[in-house]
């Protein structure tokens, strides 16, 4: 008599084994993806499998009714205690009596997918460096003398097959009271090394640990610290927040902060300080959002750009404030939260820090291209990632060059006279009527635009308060579209565009958006500071895109991915009236929101992206734009909304810029402005 025959859906693994086997043990055997914590003891409920009966003509196999053993007392205990749905049983209990077909339900997979919602983009494949393990520990024996921690060593090798083990003193002190309290029984919390050193117990609970852990993805940028708090089995993300970056107050671009280390002894540590003491705040903010123990997050991925990569780090950044802009180390970075002050995690939590690509373009850079993986792309793809600092990616298979372009925080929303941070009652969407030039607005926290019916009512808790990087991004394209503004970015006055909400602002123009000044609320302009700041930084986006266009020698790209901490709601239609990124068709420009945090959390999710970033990384070719003459060249030209100099035939396909220009000669706001086409 041949073997049953098992096969396990959804990866159609199949093989015959003795009957009695365990469906654990034969998924172990083919290789097939089946979760465990308790090591087939029944007391995880990890394995839990769904059998079919029937015939299955797909697989040429009958399912009798008898081709599980009998459901047992394990099984029924765990129901009883637990729940579980009807018609699953636990792999390590059910054994194979005949043919069956085995479903592995995803929450039972270790290495399930986590659907990504850009539609281009991979999906993230659960590997995390840290997972739980039970093990039973051989008590002391007074004959055979042992340290406990060389016994759970012995045990997690043989009951795990998992070798070269270390732990800190923090669990060393716990160890001997868990094992004890757990009658030699215990979850441990075990790290792995992606490039192959030592595993390291990070933490220890006595019996089964049925409690998730977490990890943190953090987008540390120059104004904002962002972080996304995940499950570490699921990929789920339970909580994301932001806190405003502490050094601001040293000084608002990277450069300023640089300088500020260079003037004032100690600088660079007091700015050390501030911003390892505003992650700690995030952290404990978003644990506790949560409702989870800050010490229950057991690793944290950190992308962030070189200056804050070397502040974080402790390292002063002189070095990086002048050429050639050598940074201390561009490879990745694995370190103890411990060593660098964040004392609200788990003590022993790890953290990694993405390699950097250059001494301007960091590891912010090499998150967004973890996400978004020009180098897998067949056609040229531009990813420009916009914040305090634009990282650019230019390439596909072949080859893929990078830089950084300071665009300052304008895109954020700040240096904006009514600017604010993406919040509730800051307006995101705008658009302006061609012909009555009346604007209509939505803000964050509020599904009605302005001239909807119950708009007021909807947002007179929030009020209307200002506008945030996208809401900026709408006005200025808005008013460019509709004659206020004209290709040299001059607001027109009331004569020139006919309406009375373009008002004087001292020698310029400012165009009233909202008006709640008479019930005490705020008065929304655009003014033409507002303007001017979001020509240098879109000027200073579309050079370094251009820079790296000219260096592959090509002058169009076939498709643009805009990302960026003003997230997924960014219009790309409005981005291309601006000029912030070069002519293409617009249905190929495409939003990719945080593609920085995108990338901290795959890395954090998976462990073999951290080896795949840190190999791409050194292919990725780097272009210096601080030392670049054709940066200033290009810079100047891209003033103009949308170019001076470059066509946009995509962008006139679908939209009608108005050939007006507001220039009367002696106004502009006492600056002499250049000419434009
Ligand atoms: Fe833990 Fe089956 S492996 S219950």
């Amino acid at each position: 008599m041949t073997d049953p025959l098992v096969i396990f859906t959804p990866s159609g693994k199949r093989g015959r084994f003795p009957v009695g086997t365990p469906v654990l043990s034969a998924a172990r055997q083919l290789g097939v993806d089946l979760d465990s914590v308790c090591g087939g003891r029944g007391i995880c409920s990890k394995c839990q499998v769904a059998p079919g009966v029937g015939t299955f003509s797909k697989h040429g196999v009958t399912v009798e009714p008898g081709a599980l053993s009998v459901w047992n007392a394990v099984e029924q205990r765990y129901k009883d205690k637990r729940g579980m749905i009807d018609g699953r049983r636990l792999g390590c209990q059910a054994q194979i009596m005949g043919d069956v077909v085995v479903d592995v339900p995803p929450e039972s997979q270790v290495h399930r997918q986590v659907v990504r919602k850009a539609a281009a983009a991979r999906d993230i494949v659960m590997d995390p460096a840290t997972r739980l393990y039970y093990v039973e520990v051989a008590e002391p024996d007074m004959h055979e003398p042992s340290g406990d921690f060389e016994r759970l060593a012995a045990a997690l090798e043989k009951q795990w097959d998992i070798r070269d083990i270390r732990a800190g003193l923090d669990v060393m002190r716990k160890l001997q009271p868990t094992l004890r309290k757990g009658a030699w029984a215990v979850t441990v919390a075990l790290w792995r090394d992606h490039r192959g050193g030592p595993a390291e117990v990070l933490d220890l609970w006595p019996g089964l640990r049925e409690a998730p852990l977490y990890g943190m993805a953090i987008d540390l940028g120059s104004t904002t610290i962002a972080a996304h708090l995940v499950e570490l089995r699921t990929g789920a993300v339970v909580a994301s927040n932001g806190v405003m970056n502490p050094q601001i107050r040293f000084g608002e671009d990277l450069m300023s902060r640089v300088s500020y280390a260079m003037m004032n002894p100690g600088g660079d540590t007091e700015m050390t300080r501030a911003v390892r003491e505003g992650m700690d705040r995030l952290i404990a903010e978003t644990a506790a959002e949560a409702g989870i123990e800050a010490r229950e997050i057991v690793e944290a991925v950190v992308v962030c750009n070189p200056v804050m990569h070397h502040l974080f780090l402790g390292i002063d950044p002189v070095e990086l404030g002048q050429a050639p802009f050598a940074l201390a180390t561009s490879d990745a970075v694995t370190l103890g939260a411990r060593e660098v002050d964040l004392r609200e995690l788990n003590p022993a939590a790890r953290l990694y820090l993405l390699p950097c690509i250059a001494g301007h373009v960091g590891a912010d850079a090499a998150a967004v291209a973890l996400s978004e993986a020009p180098d897998r792309s067949d056609d040229l793809v531009l990813v420009v990632d916009v914040g305090t600092n634009a990282e650019i990616l230019l390439g596909n298979r072949d080859r893929v060059l990078a830089c950084s372009s300071p665009t300052g925080p304008a895109f954020e929303g700040a240096q904006i006279s009514s600017g604010q941070r993406a919040a509730p009652g800051a307006i995101e969407r705008i658009t302006i009527d061609p012909e009555t030039r009346e604007p209509r607005f939505k803000v964050i926290g509020c599904d009605l635009w302005s001239d909807e019916p119950g708009f007021t009512d909807a947002t007179a808790a929030t009020g209307v308060t200002g506008i945030c990087g996208s809401g900026i991004i709408e006005a200025v394209a808005e008013m460019r579209m509709a004659g206020i503004v004209d290709a040299a970015g001059l607001i027109g006055g009331p004569a020139q565009t006919g309406t009375a909400r373009c008002e004087a602002d001292g020698r310029t123009h400012a165009y009233l958006i909202h008006d709640a000044s008479a019930e005490g609320g705020s008065r929304i302009t655009v003014t033409q500071g507002d303007i001017r700041a979001i020509q240098l930084a879109k000027s200073a986006l579309y050079a370094g895109a251009r820079l790296l266009m000219d260096e592959l020698g090509v002058d169009r790209v076939d498709r643009v991915v805009l990302a960026g901490a003003f997230g997924a709601h960014i219009s790309t239609r409005h981005a291309m009236v601006l000029g912030m990124i070069p002519d293409a068709p617009l249905e190929r420009v495409t939003s990719a929101g945080n593609a920085a945090g995108t990338g901290a959390r795959i890395a954090l999710c998976n462990i073999a992206a951290r080896a795949g970033i840190e190999e791409t990384v050194r292919r990725i070719h780097k272009v210096e734009t601080a030392i670049e003459p054709r940066f200033q060249e290009h810079f100047v030209n891209a003033s103009a909304l949308p170019h001076a100099v470059d066509p946009f035939p995509e962008l006139a396909r679908v939209v009608t810029l108005p050939q007006v220009s507001h220039n009367t000669g002696g106004e502009g706001g006492g600056r002499r402005r250049r000419r434009s086409a």
